[in-house]
């Protein structure tokens, strides 16, 4: 019999890979924790390199990658399509993969069976989805499956629609108690981590402060754990509406689209292709060649 000891693949992490525990040391030690959205391998690669702990595969992709106007309508075989491709670059930072709308709202068995796959298919290391309430038994259900589950409160997009568009939240005092009672209850429920979407910042501190998992902001200020932005916000890469919190780090779409353009002129003044970039042959082969034409 083998005495090889038997643990869940979402337990035996690969060699290099952040141990997921290392993120609640970090709070511990007040590390600031860096997570960025990544939707493809270059960019998780270029991710990777410089150091971020973690990579949210997120269902931002709908609109930032396949054109939608809101999350709601990628699927869960588009995001595993678009993890796969991230988790194949990505060496050292755990890759969070995000559950999307109507993969884990029906019951704990669907959440578990979306959450697997997304493992199993997608070969993240973790999961996220959005919500408190009724989804605090999601959270269970996942975490006792042995996968890591990351939270999502605040704005949670997803739910765009009910929260009467993509607003602030928590801003009374009701809310404000309602979101740290639901970061709490997430916390009892399994999940490593919250992310605080739009929430106000003195909020978004005392959450974090209550809580012993890190929490992720976006748009909640500096108090958090740490921080997330989507890759194409950062980068000046989505040509939608950018929210307030975001910060522009480059213009990537406006250089892209300054080389396009270029090379558009080059083709047609015929700058482009240059000798260098063309290949030879030898004129022996050549004139065998047009001799081979005149004589068929
Ligand atoms: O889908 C996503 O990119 C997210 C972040 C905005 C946190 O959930």
């Amino acid at each position: 019999m083998s005495t090889r000891p038997r643990s869940p693949a979402a337990a035996t992490p690969a060699p290099g890979k952040l141990p997921l525990p290392e993120l609640a040391e970090m709070k511990r030690r007040g590390d600031r924790i860096v997570m960025i959205t990544a939707y493809d391998a270059p960019a998780a690669r270029i991710a990777d390199d410089a150091g971020v702990e973690l990579i949210l595969v997120g269902d931002t992709a709908a609109m930032v990658m396949l054109g939608h106007s809101s999350t709601l309508p990628v699927t869960l075989d588009e995001m595993i399509f678009l993890t796969r491709a991230v988790t194949r670059a990505a060496r050292r930072p755990l890759v969070v993969g995000d559950l999307p709308f109507g993969t884990y709202e029906v019951s704990d068995e669907q959440a578990v069976a979306s959450a697997i796959r997304m493992v199993k298919e997608g070969g993240a290391d973790v999961v996220k989805l959005e919500g408190a309430g009724r989804m605090l038994s999601r959270v269970r259900a996942i975490a006792e499956s042995n996968i890591g589950i990351m939270g999502h409160v605040g704005l949670t997009p997803q739910s765009a629609t009910k929260l009467g568009g993509f607003k602030a939240q928590g801003r009374t005092a009701d809310a404000a108690k309602q979101l740290y009672d639901d970061a709490l209850a997430l916390q009892e429920a399994g999940a490593f981590a919250i992310v605080l979407e739009a929430v106000p910042a003195p909020v978004a501190a005392r959450v974090t402060e209550a809580l012993h998992v890190p929490t992720i902001g976006i748009g909640a200020g500096s108090g958090t754990d740490g921080q997330v932005l989507v890759w194409h916000d950062m980068l000046g890469m989505y040509a939608g509406r950018t929210p307030r919190f975001v910060k522009r780090y480059a213009e990537i779409a406006a250089e892209i689209g300054d080389a396009v353009s270029a090379y558009a002129s080059d083709v047609r003044t015929g700058a482009f292709p240059e000798e260098k970039h063309t290949y030879g042959i030898s004129p022996e082969e050549l004139e065998w060649f047009e001799a081979s034409l005149t004589t068929s």
